[in-house]
């Protein structure tokens, strides 16, 4: 037990140099080395009492070391807390978050996110840099692969099932901050790290939804985004931190920066680093990520203040120190909420048990199969046992680029392969070949690279791996060809110009395609890829992204037909890399976009109009079954002046096989007081459905669902419905719906 105060108490125990070493939270890098004359920089940080928090340790026994040290170094005993990158997986790593977005199974991406904090948890870790929940609809950016995909309502969903899954306390939890705030994923040209610039509308409605549900859901820490939004760098951007975050929402957490975040406001070109972290820390930024600006440039400013007149930025010193204490304090709430003073060690006994592995696997295996997406299907699917199968393409007996982009902690020896996967099964024959290289160029392959090795080109010549591949299709009754990107072609840093499949994997396509034998596609990706013309030139088509530890299991599961197809895309699939960004939900134009190119309408001059139809939107998914839709009723009571209406459509299930369908409702809104998004997902069910059985499905409707910003400026911004005429949109995905208009309220 470090001391008896409760953290304001303590607080006012503390010298200023005390407070702001609380705002230091470092890398773990290489840690302590062992021995009585340890003094690696972080040694000495620790015994200066400078620290306040660590992410990025690698084992119970140095996390131990890590808080003893700090313990001994701070006069008042205060411990640090440890924080990790638990994107979508500890040591058992879970589909990409993009990947489980799919699943649109709110109940499973909780599960996900409480076994990840079990595991997290019983490693001494107090926070967990997640849930990622940046909205994008640029699939040029490579962390769409961590995100919750294109839509708010669904990203909302997500923030808040995730938040409570790590929060929850079944065997071990974890605080969960919520990143990046805000509009990362909005990036421009989809470049990472680039700025966004936007209407505030769309920060308000599109962006922030997320973050305003994982705050509803108690996250208790959210980290800022590298970006400027319209203008102003996130890491300075008190408006939206102190202001919107915790004003509007009721944030009453931690704020961290994101990896030397506010050293990189200088960069950004507002001010000096005295400036900078003086704006920083009045923007409501707790503690300093990596850069110690906050270590090295508080200490003046709490003695002279900071006087920028160039800029107009006068803050006193006696204001900055009180900013220092603001933060402090947080800092030492935080440390309280985790139980920090009861137990430092909690979680850091060597010896104590880990969780089951073995659940975490089969849970693994349940969220890779139910975030598969199956696009196109020409009765090829399920295979039949006794088939003789030709299992071709680069990613067919691969491990480790199955984990992931951002599976720090994960083990590339826990993956199956999909070649192992499917040998366990009952063919008639297996054979293999690699096809093609994932990529052609050698400097790809060293950027795809940097996180060790995961991408090995064949040394033999692309037409030799044809011709080996052709030969194994021949003599094979069906081909399962696994093509996409690798793990490190998604992630932070790695956006893509051109977001399609690499060049020779195309070929191998078209090559395979063009013999007798038929071709299931199953695609690994981190981002929604642009296909081309792969659709039209497949059989059947699988978007199994990167699925984690049980990634090829979970896909051999929806191939033999073990599981059924459930998933729906979190995020519209581009036909052609210049579409983007792209989402369902843009704004109408005057002159709307007919499905196929027209002069003087919107669209593209070229862009094949043979090529639209094989786009896949926002939604869509296949089963293995048939679902009818009836015509959706409106039932509005008393002309909907209460503002209460309900519609419902009934579903039935004309085929064989049970199915889980996805109802999705969407609204417009055609007299708003603004432009609005054509249309816009309001709700969903999964609906279980027998063959032959009909379930209703009933949706109510709210003025809520109908709510949005007018705001003319962040300080202007107010919400706003339109009684009167909406039209309601009920079907499988965003495009696929029947409607029904209904005027209420009015
Ligand atoms: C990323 C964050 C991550 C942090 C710590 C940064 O580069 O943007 O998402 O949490 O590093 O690893």
């Amino acid at each position: 037990m470090t001391t008896q105060d409760d953290p304001q108490g303590l607080l006012a125990r503390m010298t200023l140099e005390e407070k702001i070493g609380q705002l230091n939270l470092l890398a773990a890098g290489e840690g302590l080395t062992t021995g009585a004359e340890t003094s690696t920089p972080l040694a000495k940080r620790l015994d200066a009492g400078e620290v306040g928090a660590i992410f990025g340790t690698k084992s119970r026994a140095s996390t131990r070391a890590m808080q003893e040290r700090a313990i001994a170094g701070s006069r008042l005993g205060i411990p640090l807390f440890f924080a990790e990158d638990v994107i979508h997986g500890h040591r058992t790593i879970f589909p990409l978050n993009i990947a489980q977005a799919c699943s649109w199974d709110m109940e499973l991406i909780r599960a996900c996110a409480a076994f990840s904090a079990e595991e997290a948890s019983s490693e001494g870790l107090h926070q967990v840099y997640a849930p990622m929940i940046d909205i994008s609809r640029d699939p040029r950016w490579g962390r769409v692969a961590e995100g919750p995909g294109e839509d708010p309502y669904l990203a909302s969903c997500i923030a808040e099932a995730m938040t409570r899954g790590l929060q929850e306390n079944n065997g071990g939890r974890v605080s969960a901050c919520l990143k990046h705030f805000v509009a990362y994923g909005a990036t421009q040209s989809g470049r990472d790290y680039d700025n966004a610039t936007m209407a505030w509308e769309d920060l308000l409605d599109i962006y922030l939804p997320p973050f305003e549900a994982g705050v509803r859901a108690g996250a208790e820490g959210v980290m800022a985004s590298f970006n400027a939004v319209n203008k102003m760098p996130m890491h300075a951007h008190e408006p939206l931190i102190e202001g919107w975050l915790r004003g509007t929402a009721g944030f009453d957490g931690l704020v961290v920066s994101d990896y030397t975040g506010v050293k990189e406001l200088t960069a950004h070109g507002i001010g000096t680093p005295e400036m900078v972290v003086a704006r920083a820390l009045h923007a409501g930024i707790d503690m300093d990520m990596v850069g110690e600006d906050y270590l090295r440039h508080l200490p003046g400013l709490a003695e002279n203040g900071l006087d920028a007149p160039q800029i107009g930025l006068s803050i006193s010193a006696e204001t900055i120190r009180g900013l220092i204490d603001r933060a402090c304090l947080r800092v030492l709430k935080f440390k309280a909420l985790q139980g920090l003073f009861e137990d430092p060690f909690k979680g850091m006994d060597p010896l104590a048990p880990t969780p089951n592995r073995k659940a975490g696997r089969a849970l693994a295996r349940k969220a890779a199969a139910g975030s598969c997406v199956l696009l196109k299907n020409n009765h090829l699917l399920p295979l039949k046992p006794g088939q003789k199968v030709a299992l071709i393409g680069p990613l067919g007996s691969d491990r480790a680029n199955m984990l992931g982009t951002w599976s720090v902690s994960g083990d590339a020896r826990d993956v199956v392969s999909l070649e192992d996967a499917l040998r366990s099964q009952n063919w008639a024959a297996l054979t293999t070949a690699v096809g093609a290289n994932l990529v052609r160029e050698k400097w790809m392959v060293d950027r795809l690279n940097v996180h060790g090795v995961t991408v090995t080109p064949d040394p033999r010549d692309e037409a030799e791996l044809l011709r080996e591949a052709k030969a194994a299709a021949e003599a094979a009754d069906v081909v399962i060809l696994a093509i996409g990107e690798a793990k490190e072609h998604a992630g932070e840093s790695s956006s893509r110009l051109c977001p399609d499949l690499p060049e020779p994997q195309r070929r191998l396509v078209a090559e395979l395609a063009a013999g007798c034998t038929p071709v299931v596609a199953v695609v690994f990706a981190g981002r929604p890829l642009a296909l081309g013309q792969v659709p039209e030139q497949v059989d059947a088509l699988l978007y199994a992204w990167h699925g984690g530890v049980a990634g090829p299991e979970g896909v051999t599961d929806i191939l033999t037909g073990a599981a059924e197809p459930t998933g729906k895309l979190a995020v519209t699939l581009p036909v052609h890399p210049g579409e983007t960004p792209l989402s369902y939900a843009t704004e109408p134009t005057g002159r709307p976009f007919p499905g196929h190119f027209q002069k003087f309408l919107t669209g593209w001059l070229d862009l094949d109009d043979s090529a639209v139809p094989a786009s896949y939107p926002f939604g869509f998914g296949l089963t293995y079954g048939h679902v009818d839709y009836s015509d959706v009723v409106a039932d509005v009571p008393g002309g909907g002046e209460d503002g209460m209406a309900e519609v419902h459509v009934d579903i039935t299930n004309t085929s064989e096989r049970a199915v889980t369908e996805t109802v999705q409702l969407y609204i417009s809104d055609p007299e708003a007081q603004i432009t609005r998004p054509g249309r816009l997902l309001k709700d969903f069910r999964r609906v279980p459905v027998a063959p032959g059985s009909t379930k209703r499905v009933t949706f109510e409707i709210t003025p809520e669902m109908l709510s949005y910003h007018v705001a003319p400026s962040l300080a202007e911004a107010r919400k706003v419905w339109d009684p009167g005429r909406i039209v309601v949109h009920v079907g499988p995905d965003s495009r696929a719906t029947k409607s029904v208009e209904i005027t209420w309220g009015a």
